[in-house]
């Protein structure tokens, strides 16, 4: 049988919309950033666009993560792992923040840029100001040759392919694929990060692309649960750690698309506000995979199911505590802390998606939203 498909439905690889391909495209796109960057036999990482800066890198007195939106987000898990594993402060901001507020720079800084598209107007200007004043600057971008790449003195590219979706998913695995790289790099060259772990966290990260695949296997299960929540007008999002920024992540991905108002919370913060919105009507995400603040998030669980609240919560798989607390579990497959972040966002894409799908919404292209902000 003969089947004709448009242009349109040839970009999307027979996906209903970009944003589902893309993340799908994930396994694939993480290896692209990884490939060539890690050695056959798995004992070490090269990211050939920063050698030349390793020097200012390994000595910095402190890094400066600058990005907006999604790519912040990214930002703050690499904020986790770069004081975990290389040691070296590490500040977020956001560019507009800071290129307006006077911030304090020396040449002994060291600021990296995340921007998927390479053109946001505010990264670039926060970027421009901090290399007249003798900062080092690195990019992390993904569209090759954009105007960021440009203003940097070294980078690494993502290589995440182009991405249509105007929320973010693919740009964003990339994004802490490459942080991940540096994080541990780094820390290798420090010594702050020793032989063994090293090569043990490199062997996770390559683990990644099939561990996804795993979790989506669960697209239908997810989807299921979308199907359940879709009509909330408000939803939470807790983690703790590097899961924090998942939280922040998967509520901008809920809100961008599904238009239903949701908040990121580190899961400690939750009794400073947001407890006090809980009730039978409000689905809770908890990021609360096996790691050292294991203990705290099912307490965290705790409280929320105590006031009658709506637990979704993402955990390693084999969970039984969680899954006799919370009113449903999504499983993604065991693995090293430091890698979470890589596995439990892809639940929450896959669940906004469906949800603004089936809102009725439109998941490629959200109302006010623009895939990149060229002005002020
Ligand atoms: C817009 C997009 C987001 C993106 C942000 C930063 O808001 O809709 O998906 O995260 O810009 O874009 P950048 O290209 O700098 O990563």
């Amino acid at each position: 049988q003969k089947v004709e498909l448009s242009i349109d439905e040839i970009d999307k690889n027979g996906y209903e919309h970009y944003m589902l391909k893309e993340i799908h495209e994930q396994p694939h796109s993480i290896g692209d950033t990884f490939r060539g960057r890690i050695s056959i036999d798995k004992t070490k990482i090269f990211l050939g666009g920063i050698i030349d800066v390793m020097p200012k890198l390994t000595q910095a007195k402190r890094i400066i993560i600058i990005a907006c939106g999604t790519s912040w987000h990214a930002g703050l898990v690499g904020e986790y792992l770069f004081e975990e594993y290389a040691r070296i402060p590490v500040e977020v901001e956001y560019a507009s923040e800071f290129r307006y507020r006077n911030p304090i720079i020396t040449p002994d800084d060291v600021i990296i840029a995340i921007s998927q598209s390479g053109e946001t107007a505010d990264t670039l200007a926060a970027i421009k100001m901090a290399k007249k004043q003798g900062a080092t600057i690195i990019g992390i971008c993904n569209v090759v040759g954009s105007s960021i790449p440009r203003e940097t003195h070294a980078g690494v590219y993502t290589h995440a392919g182009i991405e249509i979706g105007v929320a973010s998913t693919k740009a964003f695995t990339s994004q802490v694929t490459v942080l991940t790289m540096m994080a541990f790099m780094i820390g290798r060259k420090r010594g702050t990060l020793y032989d063994e772990l090293y090569k043990k966290l490199i062997h996770e990260l390559t683990l990644v692309p099939e561990k996804i695949d795993i979790i989506l296997k669960s697209e239908n299960y997810i989807k299921g649960i979308a199907e359940m929540y879709k009509d909330a007008t408000n939803a939470l999002y807790l983690g703790r750690g590097c899961l924090f920024p998942v939280a922040l992540e998967g509520a901008l991905k809920l809100k961008e698309i599904s238009y239903i108002h949701a908040e990121g919370y580190p899961a400690a913060e939750m009794k400073h506000g947001p407890i006090a919105l809980i009730d039978q009507n409000m689905p809770v995400c908890v990021i609360a995979t096996k790691d050292k603040s294991y203990e705290k998030i099912v307490s965290n669980i705790q409280e929320v199911k105590a006031r009658n609240g709506i637990v979704i919560a993402i955990v390693t798989k084999g969970d039984e505590t969680i899954n006799n607390l919370a009113n449903h579990v999504i499983e993604v497959p065991d693995c090293h802390e430091s890698i979470a972040p890589l596995l439990t966002v892809i639940p929450l894409q896959i669940m906004s998606y469906y949800i603004a799908l089936m809102r009725g919404c439109n998941v490629d292209q959200p109302r006010n939203l623009a895939k990149s902000v060229t002005v002020e």
